[in-house]
């Protein structure tokens, strides 16, 4: 069984960190400092996949989405980003943005399917080759998407 939640588990979500980047943050990094919102996934009660950011006014900012390296591919990363998009708007946000290393395809290909569009880009952002892609989303934008994938 698949739940999701807008929630933020700070241990769990620390818990992948180490699984799904080179620079993992720690629990202490996802203690809410600012106004924040996450969204968690489990499978079968174990725990896959989350999304967090920040949410100040009509501005909000996704700073990590991951899912365990096992469970790729079937369409977590996808839930647990649509439901901290969804959270994001119902609670007043009118746009939402994030930066992506340009060679991330994965993470780049589910942004595009959730709606998001470039932006601008900053050559060499993470490293020499390696470009920083900003990018936003709008509801709109998000509604239209989702209407076409029928989702
Ligand atoms: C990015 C990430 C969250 C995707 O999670 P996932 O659960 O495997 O993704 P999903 O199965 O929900 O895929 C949704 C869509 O994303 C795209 N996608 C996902 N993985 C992809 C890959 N390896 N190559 C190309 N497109 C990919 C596809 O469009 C896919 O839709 P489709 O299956 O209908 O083609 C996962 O790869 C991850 O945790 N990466 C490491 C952490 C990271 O880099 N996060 C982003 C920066 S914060």
């Amino acid at each position: 069984m698949i739940e999701v939640k807008t929630v933020i588990d700070a241990e769990s979500f620390a818990a992948l960190e180490s699984r799904c980047f080179d620079q993992p943050w720690t629990a202490s990094d996802f203690k809410p400092r600012i106004p924040y919102v996450g969204a968690a996934l489990w499978v079968d009660q174990v725990f896959t996949a989350y999304a967090y950011g920040t949410l100040i006014g009509e501005e909000a900012e996704l700073f990590r989405v991951a899912c365990h390296p096992d469970r790729r591919g079937k369409g977590h990363g996808l839930r647990v980003l649509l439901a901290f998009q969804v959270d994001c708007f119902e609670n007043g946000a009118r746009r939402l943005f994030l930066e992506v290393d340009a060679n991330n395809l994965a993470a780049l290909a589910l942004y595009r399917k959730l709606g998001w569009q470039q932006t601008s880009r900053r050559k060499d952002y993470f490293g020499l080759g390696n470009d920083g892609l900003n990018m936003a989303l709008t509801p709109e934008a998000l509604r239209s998407e989702l209407k076409r994938g029928g989702y």
